[in-house]
């Protein structure tokens, strides 16, 4: 980055970008060091070295409850001339991230676009929520539609028309993705539902929902096509070479969910696939997400993502975003103001005839509709003008057009009382992996001891510097970085938490927060007279866009603080603030009483992880991915180096197809330190009694859907639920708590080679009052009993006995039904 020659605006652009619209002359290729090595295969590459051609692109119909929404977006383009159409698909510099121009004769005010996941990133005096990853650790379906229902509030109260969130892409693939914290999981079920609700909460709130990034972005390194600084193309980038079953099955399975719960966008990603890049291949857009999926809305490009025009609009894209090109690397302020490959490229593309009016007129039409749909046309608040100020990613000076925004830097709060639900959900979703000798709750401890540089205040300004590589050694992280992190209007530490409620009790409370100290010391030498009857040890581990982690270890030599606060003090609680997955080598520690695993909290971090520790909410989160033994137990590596110099030789393999994750542990009875679905409370529980039961009156299920017109998330046959099952579950301890029952899926034998042993396809959090018992019910729909076949092109249901498990984890279960749906 720092041999990009700066500019006045080139360099507002670096600092304060998203990261999406950053250049890196080779940076993503940063990680080097790493060993992994994919050579290219030629081989494979015959293999995987194209994507079909899908054409025409298919138009929007209005299907899925949009219909009315549709006429009016109709009757809007008709009212447009062929400039006005090319408008309404480029994105121009504007007060937002992104902008479509307003049409003041049709009382069009425009779309203002911003980020992300966690947060309206770039303003202040809004909320900076629980990340992805920390919400799918709740398995909380309330909280996964609370949270973004709060969050599109604000979105909305600041004026915000679209909200690029939320992201299952990455969905976790490679344990070291920079990425994976802002999605959820790695498994596609657990992924879909969090996708759903998610939408369903933003759109609830009146804002457009994106689902990004579509599709198998499974890795930063190599994202993006790489450049010598005389434009010459180095390198493209990487393509995620994926085949067709395991799209279906793992990566495209939550953009389904999406769809289904009609969504208004869905953004392609920076990489190719198939060797072709993501906002032109017309198979992803035009074949599997228009036609199949039968979604209705837009196509957006991710930020300069786009790399064709003619072949882009016929491949199914609708709308290039920011709308600006950064062919030449090296040359920023004309970079900023060159025009897109779409604007008045659109207007010669119909005058030529490579682009039928008709494609033009749909993509309009797809971006309209979502908006009267949600009603955007009627009383939508305007952009906040103090946000305008805050927009350094296109500056005022960088607008190609004038915006009429009032120069009023009044304070418009967003934030109502989302603080509290923000503290909640947090909470809830904390992981007690370990708690022996009942280390937890805390009872008005004596002395508590706090260690570890995550524990106190950042130092040195804000955590979300766009692009900064750091992991900053001082202070806790409450989110992660680049352009779905979010701006901490305030952050509540662990350690003024602590001290707050601590005080409550007369406890004495000392801290430590240098790692290096107390890794290299003898801790009975750091404390005063005598060890804390509890010593909190909060460690943390950063990610970003654009790289990748490189380890899993815990930041700042972390194993090393824990044993050496360890040896001497024997009741040693070990908190983590992490984007996802690490190593924790001293998981079986004697003096290690408990772990609790935060990830990303959000604003109330220290209040969330308080009412943890005291037992003022007992924790009920479970592990959304696996907790190995070891870095090199996990599969599917991410690609950090190639051996070749051709300028197509990024390619990824996803070798190991269905099998990541658990699915890929059990399929290899790899045995793991905390296994998927895993989770503690402060108190017990006992399940029994499953009963599975057929939805259907009369006749055999038959092994493909019946022939139905497609609808939003494809055959509508698809989301019928065909069994339930059901199961008590009661509170065996002393206090109330949630639990989360969860339902895996064996298909019989008769399922083709490579399907995974075990596969989630149900889970609800029940909360119970001591001694009380409940039945939860699972409802199992077609989709979740059938395998993608590759021949017929459908989603088929094998013949033979299912095993429906029930239980408390994916290795913890406690009961099971054999399900026959079609006799082998
Ligand atoms: C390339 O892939 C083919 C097909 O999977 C395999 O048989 C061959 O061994 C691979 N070659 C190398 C050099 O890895
Ligand atoms: C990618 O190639 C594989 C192998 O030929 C194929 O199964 C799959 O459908 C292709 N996917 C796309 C999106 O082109
Ligand atoms: C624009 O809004 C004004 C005032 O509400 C209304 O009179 C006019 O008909 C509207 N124009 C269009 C094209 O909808
Ligand atoms: C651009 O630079 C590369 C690397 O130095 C070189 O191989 C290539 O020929 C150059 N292209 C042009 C058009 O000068
Ligand atoms: C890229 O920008 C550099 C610096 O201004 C300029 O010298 C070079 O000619 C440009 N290359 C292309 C391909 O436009
Ligand atoms: C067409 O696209 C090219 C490449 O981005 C750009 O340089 C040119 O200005 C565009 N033309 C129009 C009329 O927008
Ligand atoms: C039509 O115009 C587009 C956009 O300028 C251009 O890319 C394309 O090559 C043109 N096609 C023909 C057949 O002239
Ligand atoms: C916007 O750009 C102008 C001119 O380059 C500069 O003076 C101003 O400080 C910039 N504003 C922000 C918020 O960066
Ligand atoms: C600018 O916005 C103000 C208030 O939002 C409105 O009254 C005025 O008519 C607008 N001016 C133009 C030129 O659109
Ligand atoms: C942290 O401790 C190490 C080892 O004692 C010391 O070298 C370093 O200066 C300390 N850092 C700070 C910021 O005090
Ligand atoms: C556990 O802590 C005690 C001090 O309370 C210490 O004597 C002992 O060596 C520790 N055990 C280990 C395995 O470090
Ligand atoms: C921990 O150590 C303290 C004093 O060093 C002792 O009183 C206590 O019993 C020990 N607890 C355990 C569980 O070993």
């Amino acid at each position: 980055m720092a041999t990009v020659a700066a500019t006045a605006l080139w360099s507002l652009l670096l600092l304060a970008a998203p990261i999406d619209a950053q250049v890196y002359m080779g940076a993503d290729r940063s990680a080097d060091a790493f060993t992994w090595v994919q050579p290219l295969n030629t081989t494979i590459l015959g293999q995987y070295g194209h994507s079909e051609p899908v054409y025409p692109s298919p138009s929007s119909t209005g299907a899925g409850g949009w219909a009315e929404a549709f006429e009016k977006a109709q009757a809007f383009v008709a009212e447009l001339t062929l400039t006005e159409k090319s408008d309404m698909v480029t994105g121009v510099p504007g007060p937002c991230i992104g902008n479509i121009y307003p049409i003041p004769r049709l009382n069009f005010s425009g779309i203002c676009l911003q980020d992300g996941p966690v947060s309206l990133r770039i303003v202040d005096y809004v909320s900076v929520f629980p990340s992805g990853v920390t919400v799918a650790a709740s398995w909380d379906k309330t909280v996964m539609y609370e949270r973004n229902l709060a969050m599109g509030r604000e979105f909305r109260a600041k004026g915000a028309h679209v909200a690029l969130a939320p992201s299952a892409g990455p969905m976790g693939r490679c344990v070291y993705s920079g990425r994976n914290w802002e999605g959820f999981s790695p498994d596609p079920y657990l992924s879909g539902v969090a996708m759903e609700l998610g939408i369903r909460g933003l759109q609830d709130a009146g804002v457009q929902a994106v689902a990004k990034h579509f599709v198998a972005n499974e890795q930063e390194i190599m994202r993006n096509p790489v450049y010598y600084t005389n434009g010459t193309l180095q390198y493209e980038a990487i393509s995620a070479n994926v085949d067709d079953r395991t799209l279906h099955e793992l990566y495209m399975w939550p953009f389904a969910n999406a769809v289904h719960e009609g969504v208004s966008s869905v953004m392609c990603s920076y990489q190719r696939a198939n060797g072709s890049y993501s906002c032109q291949n017309s198979k992803l857009l035009n074949g599997l997400l228009k036609d199949e999926l039968g979604f209705q809305g837009y196509v957006v490009s991710d930020w300069y993502a786009l790399h064709a025009g003619v072949d882009a609009v016929n491949a199914g894209m609708d709308m290039d975003m920011p709308g600006t090109t950064r062919y030449n690397r090296s040359y920023v302020p004309e970079l900023a103001r060159m025009t897109s490959l779409f604007g008045g490229n659109i207007t010669t593309m119909v005058s030529n005839g490579s682009v039928a009016e008709a494609r033009l007129n749909d993509m309009v039409t797809r971006i309209m509709t979502p908006y009267f749909h949600l009603r955007q046309d009627e009383d939508y608040p305007t952009v906040d003008p103090s946000s305008v100020f805050l927009n350094t990613f296109s500056n005022q000076s960088s607008w190609l057009r004038p915006w009429n925004i009032t120069q009023d830097t009044s304070i418009r709060d967003a934030r109502d009382n989302h603080a509290e639900i923000i503290r909640r959900h947090a909470a809830e979703s904390t992981v007690l992996l370990k708690n022996i000798n009942n280390a937890l709750p805390l009872k008005a401890p004596r002395y508590i001891g706090i260690f570890g540089n995550d524990a106190g205040e950042i130092q040195n300004g804000p955590i979300n510097r766009f692009g900064s590589d750091e992991s900053l050694e001082y202070g806790t992280y409450a989110v992660g970085g680049g352009s779905g992190s979010g701006r901490l209007t305030y952050l509540v530490t662990p350690q003024e938490a602590l001290k707050a409620r601590a005080q409550q009790d007369g406890t004495v409370v000392e801290s430590w927060l240098n790692n290096t100290l107390v890794a290299t010391s003898d801790a009975t030498t750091l404390w005063s007279y005598r060890g804390p009857d509890v010593c909190l040890v909060f460690l943390k581990s950063w990610a970003r866009e654009v790289i990748d982690r490189e380890s899993l270890e815990l930041d700042w030599d972390g194993n090393a603080v824990v044993e050496s606060v360890a040896s001497s003090c024997n009741n040693t609680i070990v908190i983590t603030h992490s984007a996802g997955v690490n190593v924790l080598p001293f998981a079986d520690h004697p003096n290690v009483t408990a772990i609790l695993l935060a990830h990303y909290p959000g604003q109330e971090s220290g209040n969330s992880i308080t009412d943890v520790l005291y037992g003022d909410v007992n924790p009920s989160g479970r592990l959304p991915y696996t907790i190995a033994y070891n870095e090199s137990d996990y599969n599917a590596p991410i690609v950090t180096n190639i051996q070749t110099t051709g300028v197509e030789d990024w390619q990824s393999w996803f070798d190991e197809r269905l099998e990541i994750d658990y699915r890929y542990f059990d399929a290899n009875n790899i045995s793991v330190q905390y296994e998927f679905g895993y989770g503690l409370s402060y108190t017990s529980f006992d399940m029994s009694d499953l009963i599975v039961e057929s939805t259907q009156q009369s006749g055999a299920i038959q092994q493909f859907p019946a022939a139905t017109p497609v609808t939003p998330g494809g055959n509508p046959e698809l989301w019928q639920t065909l069994y339930t099952a059901s199961i008590a579950v009661s509170n065996t301890g002393l206090s109330r708590g949630s639990t989360v029952p969860q339902l895996y899926i064996s298909f019989p034998d008769s399922a083709p080679s490579g399907t995974p042993p075990r596969q989630l396809r149900g889970f609800e959090k029940v909360e119970l009052a001591p001694g009380e018992r409940r039945t939860v019910t699972f409802e199992i729909m077609r989709r979740d009993i059938s395998y993608w076949d590759v021949f017929s092109q459908e989603w088929a249901v094998p013949s033979g006995d299912f095993i429906f498990h029930v239980g408390f984890s994916s290795r913890d279960l406690v009961a099971s039904a054999t399900v026959t749906p079609i006799a082998a």
